[in-house]
């Protein structure tokens, strides 16, 4: 490992790298100038039309693209004979898989709400995966000898980094894109397969939902972190809870290789890490459109009426004043991200075995751009806090800011209200 040359330094963060603060001007103006900004950026290089092109043509990898990674999922681990024998829907379902009703014709849409599917058979695991309607699951299902068999399976983004409104039933209902999937146990898929040794078994096992350890099987190391948003991203160049890369695309190429078992070839020097899977390579030439569809998504708003909005003004004010946030979440995106990244105890989830930030390149912590707390608890990256309520108790016990039990509220409603 070589990270400890990094603890100490920025060892990735260049020089002169233009800041963004601008922390006089109101924060709904700054909101908005740092949207049209990432607009702007991302439109740069080519026509709008282009621009639209290469963001469509990126959605359709992040939903479908497996970067040939079932050479990982069915030849090495071969979780396609689990799934095909032993998973029917509920089993599914309860592992926090999901089902994209777009992708049912109309009469199967039909016949699971009327009871008339058996949600109980592995045959129907079968037929979903076969329309593709399973999200973040690619399968091969073709007849053999006239039996129909799940021959191959593989992976994509969307497994983690998508899930859906719930509008059809639990677990059934339209794509939400960059909406990470907390219900999600992927370690206890991992675990189905039946090529593990006992001890790796355990380690996949014991994860729990919405979250993985991404460096587990680089460093042996056993410590997983919560699954993130993977949109409100645009204008943040500092990527991973631990700011390992300037820009997605790093992580995303990290991520394609030496997690989803894609073909192509990661290496980081940092991380004395060299992986190549395959010969070919099939993840690169994606990695710009990939990109760019991820900084088209938008956080999202807080439902209306999920906070008290004068309370909200008032956190607000505290956020930036007593409670002292904005020295660290700072400027449009609430991060200092763009400057600086943090010694591992600023991080309120630290000390922790083994330390995250120890297990990466960086050796620090990004401030986390705060966006759409809402939709995602629990926070940190190691998910330690429930609520936003048990965050800013955690700030101010550890940094003694004696806020009163109305100012703590008032906090807790503005972050509510990002
Ligand atoms: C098995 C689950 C899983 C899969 C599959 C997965 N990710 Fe992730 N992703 C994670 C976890 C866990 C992290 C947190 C790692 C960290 O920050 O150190 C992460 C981090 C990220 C981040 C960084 C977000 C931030 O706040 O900086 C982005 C962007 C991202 N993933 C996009 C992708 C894309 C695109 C793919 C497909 C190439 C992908 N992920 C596949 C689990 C997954
Ligand atoms: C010294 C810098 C610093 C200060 C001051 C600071 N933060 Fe943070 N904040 C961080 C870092 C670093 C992280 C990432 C920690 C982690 O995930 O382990 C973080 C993470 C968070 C998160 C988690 C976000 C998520 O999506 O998981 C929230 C919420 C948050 N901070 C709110 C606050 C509030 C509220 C205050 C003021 C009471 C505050 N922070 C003060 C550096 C700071």
């Amino acid at each position: 490992m070589s990270t400890d040359q990094c603890i100490g330094s920025t060892c990735n963060r260049p020089a002169g790298r233009a800041g963004q603060r601008s922390s006089s001007v109101p924060h709904g103006l700054r909101r908005a100038l740092a949207l049209m900004l990432a607009t702007s950026l991302a439109a740069c290089g080519g026509s709008s039309d282009d621009e639209a092109a290469r963001i469509e043509q990126g959605r359709e990898i992040f939903r479908h693209d497996t970067f040939g990674d079932e050479t990982f999922w069915s030849d090495t681990l071969r979780l396609h004979e689990v799934i095909e024998t032993s998973v029917d829907p509920q089993t599914a379902l309860a592992v926090g898989l999901k089902v994209d009703v777009d992708a049912l014709p109309d009469d199967l849409r039909e016949a699971i709400a009327s009871g008339a599917v058996d949600l109980a058979s592995p045959a129907t695991t079968l037929a979903l995966i076969g329309l593709d309607a399973v999200v973040g699951i690619r399968g091969s299902v073709e007849q053999v000898s006239g039996v129909t068999r799940l021959t191959r399976i593989g992976i994509t983004c969307a497994l983690c980094h998508s899930t859906v409104d719930d509008s059809f039933a639990p677990g059934i209902g339209h794509r939400l894109d960059g909406w990470p999937n907390r219900d999600l146990d992927p370690g206890a898929i991992v675990a189905l397969s039946p090529e593990l040794d006992p001890a790796s078994r355990a380690v996949y096992g014991g994860w729990g939902k919405g979250r993985f350890d991404p460096r587990f099987n680089v460093d042996g190391l056993d410590g997983p972190v919560l699954i993130p948003p993977a949109y409100g991203l645009a204008g943040v160049r500092s990527i991973t809870y631990t700011g390992d890369g300037d820009e997605i695309r790093y992580w995303n190429h990290y991520v394609a290789v030496v997690e989803m078992g894609g073909h192509g070839r990661f290496v980081e020097p940092r991380l004395n890490l060299e992986v190549q899977n395959g010969s070919d390579d099939r993840v690169s030439d994606k990695l710009a459109a990939l990109q760019a569809y991820q900084l088209s998504l938008a956080a999202p708003a807080p439902p209306p009426g999920s906070f008290d909005a004068a309370a909200a003004a008032r956190g607000a004010q505290l956020f930036g004043g007593k409670a002292g946030c904005a020295g660290c979440h700072a400027g449009p995106l609430l991060t200092d991200a763009n400057q600086r990244l943090h010694p591992a105890a600023d991080s309120m989830a630290e000390p922790e075995m083994p330390s995250y930030a120890s297990r990466s390149a960086t050796g620090r912590y990004r401030s986390t751009p705060l966006r759409a707390l809402w939709q995602h608890p629990p926070y940190f990256h190691d998910g330690s806090a429930a609520s936003l309520d048990a965050v800013v108790r955690r700030y101010d016990a550890r940094l003694g800011l004696q806020l009163t039990d109305d100012e703590a509220g008032d906090l807790v409603a503005y972050l509510n209200s990002l």
